[in-house]
């Protein structure tokens, strides 16, 4: 029997950015899937999250069961278009990240199977393979057109870092996160599903935005070539250009120890992406105006937005506290089933136990 770890991942900043081949900064982090698996004749795997067991033939794989199993029904497609015939798998997965949070629970499955088959079956695929196949399972079999963000992070997450991703070219730089700072992730309660919010319109738009520019990136747009776009695309596209910038400040605040600029950067992306991308929600504005007052670094939201979590940074020794406090507060004004975690930073999804 082996033991894959997968991680989830929160995102620092640089949100929305990836699918216009900006600029983002995740982490990696401990909350992920276990999977314990040896190889079989079929698919046979049981989740623990959604307490049920799936047995399919491995001629069943383009067939999409509208459950959990798609993630890895997806993986398999993506491996046989690309010639590779992997074997089954038997296993269970189970673990401690919350599924429809913000923090990845797709790309830590995909990338659990992954590691998994590449491991059992010597594929012999590279990490950036890796990650590219999972993004693709995610796209083409399971229908939400994500970036390259999530599986990125999950394959490239190492301990003690965040990753700078120019999601362009895909090269990428670790950067030291400060053993003096803790990151809360307090998750909302509302669950979302990416295939069913605004993502895919807020995609739409970055890309007509791109092709009426006639740029290939982002990061080749400046100020000034918004005033060629109508209202709605200025502003979204407004957005993503700061952002991109601020991800290149927030790396060198990193690298600086400037805590403080790294606060401010994070709050002012959050009123940005609240404003004008408009994924935020009510929550999540709550969470991070009141641990703001209860003295965090910074704060906001991670991930996709519509729900899910924010992230809160604060110096280690206060952390706990301003959880605490911010919990108390939720609480009092939202009945959802919210909760938090004081996570840490983690290795890219790797076997433990061959
Ligand atoms: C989701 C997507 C990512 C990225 C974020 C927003 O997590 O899967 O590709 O677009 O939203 O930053």
């Amino acid at each position: 029997m082996s033991k894959i770890f997968s991680p989830g991942r929160i995102n620092i900043i640089g949100e929305h950015t990836d699918y216009s081949y900006g600029y983002v900064m995740p982490m990696a982090i401990n909350l992920g899937n276990y999977l314990e698996y040896v190889p079989y004749d079929k698919i046979s795997l049981r989740s623990d999250a959604y307490n049920e067991e799936i047995e399919l033939d491995l001629s069943m794989i383009n067939k999409k069961q509208n459950k959990w199993i798609d993630y890895i029904l997806g993986i398999y497609n993506a491996l046989f278009e690309l010639n590779l015939k992997p074997g089954g798998i038997k296993g269970r997965i189970y673990g401690n990240l919350p599924i429809s949070s913000g923090l990845s629970s797709s790309a830590s499955l995909e990338l659990a199977i992954l590691v998994a088959l590449n491991n059992s079956y010597n594929l012999k695929l590279n990490k950036l393979q890796l990650a590219l196949i999972g993004k693709k399972a995610e796209n083409d079999f399971v229908g939400v057109p994500s970036g390259i963000l999530d599986q990125f992070a999950v394959t490239f997450g190492k301990k003690g870092f965040a990753i700078f991703l120019d999601t362009e070219t895909l090269s990428y730089e670790y950067i030291p996160f400060p053993k003096d700072i803790s990151v809360i992730v307090y998750n909302t309660g509302v669950k979302r599903e990416l295939a069913k919010t605004g993502y895919a319109d807020r995609k739409k738009i970055v890309e007509d935005s791109l092709r009426i520019l006639n740029k290939n990136s982002s990061k080749e747009i400046i100020e000034k070539d918004l005033e060629k776009l109508d209202p709605l695309y200025r502003k979204r596209m407004g957005y993503i250009i700061r952002e991109n910038n601020r991800v290149i400040n927030a790396k060198e605040a990193l690298k600086k120890n400037n805590l403080e600029l790294l606060g401010k950067l994070l709050i002012e992306s959050h009123n940005d992406i609240a404003k004008n991308y408009e994924v935020s929600s009510k929550e999540l504005d709550f969470i991070v105006e009141t641990s703001m007052k209860y003295g965090a670094l910074g704060a906001r939201l991670t991930g996709a937005g519509f729900g899910g979590s924010a992230i809160i940074l604060a110096l280690r020794d206060k952390a706990e506290k301003i959880a605490e406090s911010v919990h108390k507060e939720y609480i009092k004004v939202f009945e959802y089933k919210s909760f938090y975690n004081i996570v840490e930073s983690n290795d890219g999804a790797n076997i433990i136990e061959n």
